[in-house]
Order: structure tokens, then C-alpha cells, then sequence
């Protein structure tokens, strides 16, 4: 039996880690021969595939990105995008694909799957944003690395007095801000759920200077907006998915915050060091467990289904659940952040 293995959109830490196990259980224990499809679903369009053997995937297992190449490639977009997958599943005589990736990969999965592929995903993105799944792997090296960002950034706002603004990932949800905020002990976050109050921002850091504190630090996500207003984009172009290309509500913040509040304010932009480099270890655990879990429904055959993790247990629910509705930061954890602020 042969199975294709694809990873599509953003890439994130841990995507190699899944292929390995995939790989690894579906050749030692069941037999199966593995495919791996090239740069997402473009591969499977265009018949881009590489053998997948156990020499393949040694030594992949700390590498960040994807040795398969992923790409934001929709191939409802594409002219007779779906006709040319079931053409290429035929000719490479592909049993089922593992389709590992976030709502927009995991959103073809469905209509293929509907469609009649037997497909299997895994969930992945450094968003964590996913439903159906209490974590997505490469969001725990994402919030690490927000963290450490935080802890660096502590020492220089405070030698200088200043107000640093850090800008991190999050096109819909404050996931990585809200968790990389708390454990790198940020002043205020500001995250998509919540839309802020410029006043209430320049307060809050007033306020704090008031008791002695004369510097601060506000993690903003990418996604996070004013109240009454809209997200800030670098450009109105749209990508196959019909997402805008995100950026700058940081240094749109620390030019208002500079303002109000007379306090000289500096930017981090974290942007893609979020995504980039060596899994944490829980990122490395957690993709395995999930590659292993894939390869077992596959073996299974229980397609048009999801991996996930629901509290320490890993199981399966349909991917129609896992992209009905996006997992949003709660009002409870953001009280917990917000005990912090100021
Ligand atoms: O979806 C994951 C993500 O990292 C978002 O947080 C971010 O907005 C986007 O991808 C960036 O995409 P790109 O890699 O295309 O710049």
C-alpha cells in the first residue's frame, strides 16, 4: 500500500518530526510504502514526489521547516486543480495522503476528501488556533521563543527607560502572545480577541511609571486592532486562501503610545524567527505522537479524519469539527494576563 505525505502552508517546527514517525511506523510496522508529495498541495497538482525511506528521514527529527517543501497553494484556485490530483493519486497509485497543515491545508482535505481522496490530517500551526485539538504543534517553540525574546528585551527597555513594543504572529487569534506575554512577564498584551483602547494603553504605562516601574513591555499580536477599527496589512493583495499579508500595528502602537505618554518607545518585530529553527522538546513529542496517530488511521482506514490532542490523550475527531470554527484566546486566560498589566 502507498501513502503520500504533504505539508502545506506556513511551515512550523515539528513538521519534520511527523513525517519521520509517519514514515518510520508505516515502513517497520506496516509495511506500506511512503511517497512524499513536494511544496504542499501543489505537488499533488503537479506530480512533485520524492521516495520517502528510512534514509530520508535520519537525522530530521531537531530540523525546523519541512524537507518536503511546503507552499499556500489552493487547488480549487488552480484550472482543473482537483481533476489533476485524482489523476496524479492514480498514476503514483497512492492508497491515502497524510495532509499535515493549518485551516487552509486542512480545508482542502475536506472538499477533497468529500470528493472521495482518502485523506488523513495532522494538525499543525504556530497560531494554535485549530478547533478540535487542544494544541497544534510549533506553538510551543513559537511562545519559547517569544519568551526569550521578552526576557532580552527586559534588560535594554529597562536600562534605557523606555517602552518596547514587540510585535509577534497571530493573524486571528492572540495565542502566541497571550502565553509568550505571561511567561516572559509582559506589561500588556494585546491580542486580536480583545480589541484595545489607545487611552487605556498610555494609562496603564503612566501608571506603572507612577510606581516606580519606568520602563514596560506590550506584546501585540499582528492581528490585534483598536477599538472601532480595522487590521493593519502591508498590502490589499490576497493569497489563495484570500488572507492579506499582516504587519505593522506594532509601529502604528509605538508611535501612538509615543505620543500620548511622552515616553520614548522602540519595535521588535518578531516575524518569522517565531517560525524558523529547532523544535522545543514538547513540539518534537507531541508531532510524533500525531505522525504515529496518522499512520494508524490510515492503517485504520479511518479517513476524512483528524489527529488531535484532547487533554494528554491523543485522538482522532473529523476535520469538518477541526475548521468549523477557530479556538479563540478565552476571556478567563486573559484575565489572568491582564492581573499582570500595567
Ligand atoms: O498561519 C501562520 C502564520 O505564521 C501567521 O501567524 C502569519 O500571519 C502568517 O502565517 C505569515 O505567513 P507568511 O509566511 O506567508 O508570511
Amino acid at each position: 500500500m502507498r501513502v503520500g505525505v504533504l505539508t502545506g502552508g506556513g511551515d512550523c517546527p515539528g513538521l519534520n518530526a511527523v513525517i519521520r514517525a509517519v514514515t518510520r511506523k508505516g515502513i517497520t510496522q506496516y509495511g506500506f510504502d511512503l511517497l512524499g508529495i513536494k511544496n504542499g498541495w501543489l505537488g499533488l497538482v503537479e506530480g512533485q514526489v520524492v521516495p520517502l525511506d528510512l534514509g530520508s528521514i535520519s537525522g530530521i527529527l531537531p530540523r525546523g521547516g519541512t524537507i518536503l517543501g511546503t507552499s499556500r497553494t489552493n487547488p480549487f484556485k488552480v484550472e482543473n486543480g482537483v481533476g489533476k490530483i485524482f489523476a496524479q493519486v492514480e498514476k503514483f497509485e497512492l492508497h491515502a495522503v497524510i495532509a499535515i497543515g493549518g485551516e487552509d491545508t486542512l480545508g482542502v482535505a475536506l472538499k477533497m476528501s468529500e470528493k472521495g481522496l482518502r485523506v488523513v490530517a495532522v494538525p499543525k500551526t504556530i497560531d494554535n488556533d485549530l478547533s478540535g485539538t487542544d494544541y497544534t504543534f510549533g506553538f510551543d517553540t513559537a511562545v519559547s521563543i517569544v519568551m526569550e525574546a521578552l526576557d532580552r528585551l527586559h534588560t535594554t527597555a529597562e536600562a534605557h527607560h523606555r517602552v518596547m513594543v514587540v510585535e509577534v504572529m497571530g493573524r486571528n487569534t492572540g495565542w502566541i502572545a497571550i502565553e509568550g506575554g505571561i511567561a516572559g512577564g509582559a506589561d500588556l498584551i494585546l491580542i486580536p480577541e480583545f480589541p484595545f483602547d489607545i487611552n487605556e494603553v498610555c494609562q496603564l504605562i503612566l501608571k506603572r511609571r507612577e510606581r516606580g516601574k519606568m520602563f514596560s513591555i506590550v506584546v501585540v499580536a499582528e492581528g490585534a486592532t483598536a477599538k472601532d477599527q480595522s487590521r493593519i496589512t502591508q498590502t490589499s493583495e490576497k493569497d489563495a486562501f484570500g488572507h492579506v499579508r499582516l504587519g505593522g500595528v506594532g509601529n502604528a502602537l509605538a508611535t501612538e503610545i509615543e505620543k500620548c505618554t511622552g515616553i520614548e518607545t522602540r519595535v521588535t518585530v518578531l516575524g518569522h524567527i517565531q517560525r524558523g529553527g529547532s523544535p522545543t522538546a514538547r513540539d518534537r513529542i507531541l508531532a510524533t505522537r500525531y505522525g504515529i496517530a496518522a499512520i494508524d488511521l490510515v492503517k485504520n482506514g479511518q479517513f476524512g479524519m483528524m489527529t488531535s490532542l484532547q487533554g494528554n490523550k491523543i485522538g482522532m475527531v473529523p476535520i469538518a469539527e477541526a475548521i468549523a470554527k477557530r479556538k479563540t484566546v478565552s476571556a478567563d486566560l486573559y484575565e489572568v494576563a491582564r492581573v499582570f498589566f500595567g
